[in-house]
């Protein structure tokens, strides 16, 4: 039997990437936000899934502008980090669970009306590899394995929060059918609120990220209805990537168990916010 027992909510800032790759944790600027994911990696090291589906947004680094699919999920065996214009960041390759993928690649496109793009062949950029390393620092090998969920969240038209959520809800079905033996977690990444761009450059709203994440954990229907005019103006243009945390909540159960929550700001350009849920009904 396979199930859903975790989901978590957290960005993906690249700079915290090379903050942990260069040994920076514990220089002034830093160590309030390590300080704050300690017990972060303290409970990921109790509750290890087999399987994390891992939704995160590709930044141009494999797709360009030419090709720009809505969802798309990585059916591999293994996913290479990408070279982001630095070289590749010096972590373990992401290992896949094809098994898992195909099963979720069948049910959500034939049965459920998701037409994802599939791909056989995937280069994982900040926003899936920072992520691990939040939570699981640096192994020699990732301790869990991965499903790259990537969804559009550069370019718009963008998925609807709507969608997203709905998205989620069909992950737990597609999940739930598979024959296999799995623990399967689902992380919803980037956000919270954050602009790189333009006018409004610097851009954070930490009030707002808050009710999001307090709206996300105990009353998430009242988010579906959230529009990318809203998002992008409380948020900034790179905010509208919480949509991504939708998916997940949708893939878990109504009711939740909150095991920790924190938020730190300024992360790189980012209002940084953590949330781990563990599944209501297991
Ligand atoms: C930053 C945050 C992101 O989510 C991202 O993809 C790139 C940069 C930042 O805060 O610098
Ligand atoms: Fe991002």
């Amino acid at each position: 039997m396979a199930k859903i027992v975790h989901g978590m909510g957290s960005p993906h800032v690249p700079s915290i990437g090379a903050a942990i790759d260069h040994h920076k944790e514990a220089e002034e600027y830093w160590k309030p936000f390590f300080d704050g994911i300690e017990p972060v990696r303290d409970w990921h090291k109790n509750n290890l899934p087999d399987t994390i589906i891992l939704v995160y947004n590709d930044h141009a680094s494999t797709f360009s502008l030419q090709t720009i699919p809505t969802f798309a999920l990585g059916l591999a065996d293994e996913f290479e980090p990408a070279d982001e214009g630095y070289g590749p960041r010096p972590v373990p390759v992401v290992k896949g669970d094809p098994e898992l993928a195909w099963h979720l690649a069948n049910v959500l496109v034939s049965d459920e009306g998701f037409d994802l793009t599939l791909c056989n062949e995937l280069d994982v950029d900040h926003g899936l590899t920072v992520p691990l390393s939040i939570a699981y620092n640096r192994p020699e090998a990732w301790p869990v394995k991965v499903i790259p969920l990537a969804v559009n969240m550069v370019q718009a038209p963008q998925p609807s929060v709507k969608r997203c959520y709905a998205l989620g809800k069909a992950i737990a079905r597609a999940v739930a059918s598979f024959p296999g033996e799995r623990n399967v977690a689902v992380w919803g990444t980037g956000g919270m609120s954050h602009q790189l761009q333009g006018e409004r450059a610097g851009l954070l709203n930490v009030e707002y990220d808050a009710q999001f994440i307090e709206d996300l954990v105990n009353n998430p229907d009242s988010l579906e209805g959230l529009t990318y005019t809203e998002l992008l103006r409380e948020t900034g243009s790179e905010g509208v990537e919480l949509a991504m945390w939708m998916i997940m909540r949708g893939a878990l159960q109504p009711e939740v168990q909150e095991q920790y929550r924190f938020m730190h700001r300024p992360v790189s350009n980012t209002s940084y916010g953590v949330t781990i849920l563990k599944n209501g009904e297991l």
